[in-house]
């Protein structure tokens, strides 16, 4: 079973996917990483010369591809990828989806020097920030099978709330971990 973490630019998908992948002994895929792999550059590079509509058709191969497969993983999604209804439709259908959510402030504190994401390098970012959380927050939860509030917690408090919070709804990959361990 596949556990896809979603949520705003900052949030903490691939920090917390990474950790949570090691806990549950899975493999970890940041879509982002795959995509760059495919176009041979960095997404803000391609932004620029290429524009947004050409990432969201790579973003979306992409995401297909990786949420057909069958072996357990964490897999961390680009902001965005909640754009598409189609991008929404697979992952919640394919996975247990979590929303990292965290507040518009919040994340600006935590990208306000961030050079390589492309929807920020604007005079205002936490503006862009307010508009972008307007825009998607109600896509995310449309998308998501459970939320988890990011706020202050520690990293590892926050695998912990997540493997809990699967672990209640009986996803088999928390067991397996569980009896692999030793
Ligand atoms: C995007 C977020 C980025 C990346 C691209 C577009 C977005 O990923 O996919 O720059 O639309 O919010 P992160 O969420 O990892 O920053």
């Amino acid at each position: 079973m596949q556990i896809t973490l979603i949520g705003m630019p900052g949030c903490g998908k691939s920090t917390v996917g990474r950790q949570l992948a090691r806990r549950l002994g899975i493999a970890f895929i940041d879509s982002d990483q795959v995509i760059e792999r495919r176009i041979g550059c960095s997404i803000r590079f391609f932004f620029d010369r290429e524009g947004e509509d050409a990432f969201r058709d790579i973003e979306e191969a992409v995401l297909d591809e990786l949420t057909a497969g069958t072996t357990p993983a964490v897999l961390s999604t680009g902001g965005g990828a909640v754009l598409r209804s189609a991008n929404r439709l697979r992952l919640r259908d394919r996975g247990r989806v979590i929303y990292l959510h965290a507040a518009p402030e919040d994340i600006y504190r935590r990208l306000r020097h961030d050079t390589t994401r492309p929807l920020l390098q604007v005079q205002d970012p936490l503006q862009r920030l307010r508009s972008l959380y307007v825009q998607r927050d109600p896509l995310y939860r449309e998308t998501a099978h459970y939320v988890i509030e990011t706020g202050r917690p520690s990293v590892a408090t926050l695998v912990n709330m997540v493997t809990m919070q699967l672990e209640l709804a009986g996803a088999p990959v928390v067991f397996a971990a569980r009896s692999a361990a030793p």
